[in-house]
Formats: C-alpha cells, sequence, structure tokens
C-alpha cells in the first residue's frame, strides 16, 4: 500500500487507505489484461515506427508487455491494489523488467484513451461470442421447428386457447426474435469497432501519431472523429446492455412457457431431468429452476442497463471516474447471458414433447372458432354478424357441454340455419392451421418455405 503513484509529483501526502481500495478498479478490470496490453503493444509499435521514441525502446517494451502476458495467464503476475487499475499494474510491472524505457511507452497516450480502447476490444470480443450463442440456439430452435412441423398444438392469447397452430410455427416464433437479437450485436459491432487511441486525455496530442495504422494493427473498421467524444461517451456499452437485456427477456418469456407447459396442469413438454432439480422436503418435486433462473437473471441484465444509463445521466465532458462503473454492469451482463444461452439451446435440443396431448388440446376449446366464422363470410355474412352466429353456436356448445360436432341438425338450425352449410364439426385443427396460408401464417406450406429459406441463411452465418 501507498508506493510511489505514477503521478504522485504534485502530491504532499499519501493516499487514504480507504481511498486507494475505493478507488481500485484492479478487482474486476484485470479481465481486461490481453486487451490493455493489445492495445499497449499496437501503441509502442507505432511511437517506434513514428521516430517518437527510440526505435529499440519500443522493441523492449514489446517483448516486455509480450512477458507479462505470459505472466498473467499464466498466474505468477502479483497484483497490488496499490496499482489501481489493470493498466497501472502493467506498465508499473514493464518498468520492472525493462527499467526506464517502460517509462516512454505512455507517450502520446492517456489512460483515457487507453482504456476506452481496451474496453472496446473486450466488447468486441464479447459481441462476437454473444452472436455465436445466439446462433446455437437458434440452430436448436430451428431443428425442433424441422421435427415438429406436423405437431398440431394449441396457441393462445391471454393464456387462453385461441387457435391451432403447428408447433412448429411456435419455435420459429423464437427463432424470428433471437434472430433480431443477433442482428442487434452485429449492427453495433461497427459502432463498437472504432478505436479511440490517439485521443489522449482529452484533446489529442502534441506527437505525430498514425492512427490509422494503429488502427489497422489491432483490427478497428475506423478511428474516431473527436478526442472528447471517444474517451467521454459510454454509448456502445448502453447498446450492448439494452441488446443483452432485450436478449435476456426473450429468453424469459421462452422460460415462463417452458415452466407453464410442464406444469403438471399443462404436462405437454418435460424438461430431461439434467435441468432441473429437486425439493429438500417434498420428494415427488421435479423442479423447472433453470428456465426460473433464466427468467429471473433477465432482471438483472435490465438492472445492469439501467445502472450504466444512470451513471452517464449528467456527466460532463470528457472523462469522469464515473465510467469507471461502466465495467462490471458489462462483464456481469455478458457472463449471465452466455450461459443463459448456452443452457437454453441445450434445453431445447433435448426438450420433450407429448405429441398426442398437444393435438388432443388443439381439438378443444373451440379453437376453430374463427374458421367457421370465417367459412360464412366465404359464402357471403358479413364478419360481424358471422361473429356473432359462431359466438351462439360455441355457447349452445358450452351449454350441452360438446364440441361443435356435437350439435344436431335441428339444433343447429336453432342457432342460425346458415350454419347448416359449414359442418363446424368438420373442421379438424389441421385445416385450421393449414388455411392460414399468407405469408408469415400457421400453413404447413409457409412454415416449409420459411424453414427453406432458413436453411439457406443459416449457412451464412
Ligand atoms: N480505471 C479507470 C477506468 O476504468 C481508468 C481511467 C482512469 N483515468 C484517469 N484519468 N483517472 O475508467
Amino acid at each position: 500500500m501507498n508506493k510511489k503513484k505514477a503521478w504522485s509529483g504534485r502530491f504532499t501526502e499519501p493516499t487514504h487507505p480507504l481511498v486507494e481500495k475505493f478507488n481500485a478498479s484492479l478487482g474486476f478490470d484485470r479481465r481486461l489484461y490481453r486487451h490493455d496490453i493489445a492495445g499497449s503493444l499496437a501503441h509502442a509499435e507505432m511511437l517506434g515506427r513514428q521516430g517518437i521514441i527510440p526505435k529499440k525502446d519500443a522493441a523492449a517494451i514489446v517483448t516486455g508487455l509480450k512477458k507479462i502476458e505470459l505472466e498473467i495467464t499464466s498466474g505468477s503476475f502479483k497484483f497490488d491494489d496499490a496499482d489501481e487499475d489493470i493498466h497501472m499494474a502493467v506498465e508499473r510491472r514493464l518498468k520492472t523488467i525493462i527499467g526506464p524505457a517502460g517509462g516512454r511507452l505512455h507517450t502520446a497516450r492517456s489512460r483515457n484513451d487507453q482504456v476506452a480502447t481496451a474496453f472496446r476490444l473486450f466488447m468486441r470480443d464479447s459481441v462476437d461470442e454473444t452472436i455465436a450463442q445466439i446462433r446455437r440456439l437458434q440452430k436448436s430452435l430451428y431443428n425442433k421447428a424441422v421435427e415438429h412441423l406436423d405437431t398440431i398444438a394449441p396457441a393462445y392469447t391471454h393464456l387462453q386457447p385461441a387457435q391451432p397452430i403447428r408447433l412448429a410455427h411456435w419455435f420459429l416464433a423464437y427463432f424470428e426474435m433471437l434472430g433480431r437479437d443477433a442482428e442487434r450485436f452485429i449492427d453495433m459491432r461497427k459502432r463498437i469497432n472504432v478505436l479511440p487511441l490517439g485521443s489522449a486525455a482529452l484533446a489529442g496530442t502534441n506527437f505525430p501519431i498514425d492512427r490509422e495504422w494503429v488502427a489497422k494493427k489491432l483490427g478497428f473498421d475506423s478511428i474516431s472523429k473527436n478526442s472528447l467524444d471517444a474517451v467521454g461517451d459510454r454509448d456502445f456499452v448502453a447498446e450492448f446492455l439494452f441488446a443483452c437485456s432485450m436478449t435476456g427477456v426473450h429468453l424469459s418469456r421462452i422460460s415462463e412457457e417452458l415452466i407453464i407447459f410442464t406444469t403438471n396442469e399443462f404436462g405437454v413438454m418435460e424438461l430431461p431431468d439434467a435441468f432441473c432439480t429437486g425439493s429438500s422436503i417434498m420428494p415427488q418435486k421435479k423442479n423447472p429452476d433453470v428456465p426460473e433462473l433464466v427468467r429471473g437473471k433477465t432482471g438483472r441484465l435490465a438492472g445492469n442497463l439501467v445502472s450504466l444509463l444512470t451513471t452517464m445521466k449528467g456527466l460532463p465532458l470528457a472523462y469522469n471516474k464515473d465510467l469507471q462503473e461502466d465495467k462490471e454492469p458489462v462483464f456481469d451482463s455478458f457472463d449471465q447471458l452466455v450461459i443463459m444461452l448456452e443452457l437454453m439451446a441445450d434445453i431445447i435440443s433435448a426438450l420433450k414433447v407429448d405429441t398426442a396431448k398437444l393435438s388432443k388440446r388443439a381439438g378443444e376449446g373451440y379453437m376453430t372458432a374463427v374458421d367457421v366464422a370465417d367459412r360464412l363470410v366465404m359464402k357471403g355474412v358479413p364478419f360481424r354478424d358471422a361473429h356473432e352466429i359462431v359466438g351462439r353456436l360455441v355457447r349452445a356448445c358450452v351449454e350441452k357441454g360438446v364440441d361443435f360436432g356435437g350439435l344436431d341438425i335441428r339444433e343447429l338450425s336453432a342457432i342460425d340455419r346458415r350454419l347448416l352449410g359449414i359442418k363446424p364439426g368438420k373442421i379438424t385443427p389441421q385445416n385450421s392451421a393449414d388455411g392460414k396460408n399468407t405469408p408469415g401464417g400457421a400453413a404447413r406450406r409457409r412454415i416449409s418455405a420459411r424453414l427453406k429459406e432458413i436453411g439457406r441463411e443459416m449457412k451464412k452465418w
């Protein structure tokens, strides 16, 4: 504690021990070490090439940094909280290893553009990993859709039986949601992948640096265009945290449906034992902990987004120490989301579906009512009248305790003679689903066309 600081020149007393602890981000930002070192390697090389520092010093810095990376990876590196953050920890060690030449690395650079660079590199990797995990889940949803193209199932609004569909349509609904999530990550990547290095503290630098060269070396798509903006904004972080939250919300909704459909009461799906846990008291229990936790952790993802937005709100330009609070929400959201996606993909692949029960349920609850009404409309009855007639038909069936096939000709004509030409009881759930032969509809033709299209899209992933 209270070793000499890199910035100690203008100070007359040592840092308060509690301030040291409060100020330090090393506990969490050590996770950025590879990205910090990558940024420093490119910077040092550029300084040498531009003649800003002696070439041999640049070479010594490069060797030293590579050694430090190995030390941290192998676990032999000694972290000390007095170093504040990973950037200072690496620099201190560099000076120990290569001597005074190490002190030249920070030429034409500030920790403000250094941390922004390391963090953007980290986030670029995180975005790529997240996209890969989303794609993996989409593949398992796609496979299940293929498997259940001919499984007829009820669909709900208000969680009340609504209309029959093919179960493939349900799996593909989540496939589409996750596709948009993946697109959000793909799109934000170009806004993340912008090099801030060279902005220095806030104004740029007096040295003839080559930012384009550094950008190319580090794989950035472009360089930032305003130094104040580059070190002072974190909109790309908010965007990432939103996309994580939104993906979480989609996963949470799948989870909720899995929880409902696997209840004793619904009982149309079953989660494999490997994804459930038991109760410490009730021996009969098999609880859907994984979907419940996915649903629960989604709250945390939204919290991380709100936390970052609140941190940024009202900050004057450019860098403020508040911005150090940008990292933990990202680490947390990323870590949680990746495991949520991985588990959900495995659960979907292993999900057991009671197809017989589902198709039986699809025949209950008068779910072909719209089809009966539509057929009346096709015979010239205005839709509102048809709706009214079918409403009375449903009521008569409910009273008698039968489905549409359970009324005789006399009963049907008592409701409305026009029902006689329709034969409401003859419309099967499958007819109903396949009647929805419009783009995006539940008909078998439409679903198989979409499956084919997805097959082609997946080749480009
Ligand atoms: N640990 C700091 C962060 O994560 C690094 C930047 C500190 N810059 C400064 N001028 N104090 O934001």
